[in-house]
């Protein structure tokens, strides 16, 4: 695909698909990094004498006005992240936003109305994207966590205009394709989360994939029931019992080695503080839950990380969400944090369970890279083709 290097930009009006999809209560953001990671392609097209227009969804507003939902309300955050002010138009298209567009001085920003109050923007419908394409005279996207939608704004839009990738996009797609697909070998994924059947396209991909899968959080018990434990009342789908037999198999195939947790921390409910202790596989009373992998589980854990050489992680290893069950969790974390700031791995991370679990054991800013893409990251970890990276590819096709 094309990047902002093969466009003209000086003078035109250039509409950026960023995502604005971020966390909020009420005015207050509580995480900015979507917003901080799209400054660098905005202050380049803004540099360069472009008028910046930004579009967006926020939230599943499904195709209705929900004035809670207008990107209205992170305006402000927005203009303190990126120091600059920012124009905003209450309208997505139309002659309201035609207006607004030309009046933008260049090298100046405008942010367009949330995009999904048009039910059109996720039926990916060409009329409404001609109405976006209207507005602007190239377009590009810095959406990598939207790209696994087919959407107006991701995909027939990219159909209409010269379209590039921005700088947050390259960047994402530099480190999930070298992580992937030329990485430094020994490969490790960890895989954590709830439940199999949410993660199996993931499992099922990376198996073929990495050279060791650790797999973590509730989906391990599954397994491990499926090899014959007792895992007393943990979260487990026994369904799943046979799907995990095959993953075990399928990976054994290709030379993939699993690692599940060793030993675990087991309580007999799940509440902050509630009484715990490590036991063995063996040794998991009937009235206990599983919660997070023991110390000796992160022993190993250790001990394999400090062999490998690139690291893919989503999801966490253990309820993290509730202490003291983000033990295990923290502990590798940090270890992979710390082999990062060494020079001895790359790690990748992505997902916002994933983020808010490195954030809170200290070991975010340490990573070679995070991503800002939740069901996106998911996606191109179940090695799918994303919509919104195939419309720049085929964008590139018919320009070149
Ligand atoms: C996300 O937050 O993962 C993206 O903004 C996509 O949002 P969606 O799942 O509502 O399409």
């Amino acid at each position: 695909f094309d990047t902002l290097d093969d466009l003209d930009i000086a003078g035109r009006r250039v509409l950026v698909r960023v995502d604005l999809n971020v966390p909020r209560d009420g005015a207050h953001v509580r995480e900015t990094a979507r917003i901080e990671r799209i400054r660098d392609t905005i202050e380049e097209l803004a540099g360069q004498g472009a008028k910046v227009v930004l579009l967006s969804h926020f939230d599943r507003p499904k195709g209705k006005v929900v004035p809670e939902m207008s990107l209205r309300h992170i305006l402000s955050a927005m203009e303190d992240c990126l120091g600059r002010r920012i124009a905003f138009c209450p309208e997505s298209v139309g002659p309201t936003a035609e207006e607004a567009v030309a009046a933008l001085p260049p090298g100046e920003i405008l942010l367009l109305e949330n995009l999904r109050f048009h039910a059109e923007e996720e039926a990916n419908d060409p009329g409404f994207a001609d109405a976006l394409a209207r507005l602007g005279d190239v377009y590009v996207n810095d959406a990598f966590s939207a790209a696994h939608r087919a959407h107006a704004s991701t995909a027939a839009l990219a159909e209409r205009l010269p379209a590039a990738a921005g700088r947050l996009m390259e960047a994402e797609l530099r480190a999930v394709i070298g992580a992937l697909e030329h990485p430094q070998r020994p490969l490790m994924a960890l895989v954590g989360g709830a439940k199999v059947s949410t993660k199996l396209a993931v499992l099922s991909h990376l198996v073929r994939k990495v050279d060791r899968l650790v797999i973590g959080g509730g989906m391990a018990n599954t397994f491990l029931y499926a090899q014959g434990h007792d895992i007393g009342r943990s979260l487990c789908e026994r369904d799943m019992a046979d799907t995990a037999r095959e993953i075990l198999a399928n990976a054994d195939a290709a030379g993939c080695r699993i690692l599940l947790p060793v030993d675990a921390v087991v309580a007999t409910e799940f509440a902050p503080g509630a009484a715990s202790h490590a036991v063995a596989l063996d040794a998991v009373p009937a009235d206990a839950m599983i919660l997070d992998i023991g110390p000796q589980s992160v022993a190993a854990l250790k001990a394999e990380l400090a062999e490998v050489k690139t690291l893919v992680w989503n999801g966490p290893l253990g309820a993290f969400e509730v202490p003291p069950f983000d033990t295990g969790t923290n502990a590798v974390a940090a270890e992979a944090a710390s082999l990062t700031r060494a020079g001895r791995l790359q790690s990748i991370a992505g997902g916002g369970d994933t983020l808010a679990a490195l954030a809170a054991a200290g070991a975010a800013d340490d990573f070679t890279y995070l991503s800002t893409a939740g069901g996106a990251f998911l996606e191109w970890l179940e090695g799918r083709e994303l919509p919104g990276i195939a419309a720049l590819a085929a964008a590139r096709a018919r320009n070149s």
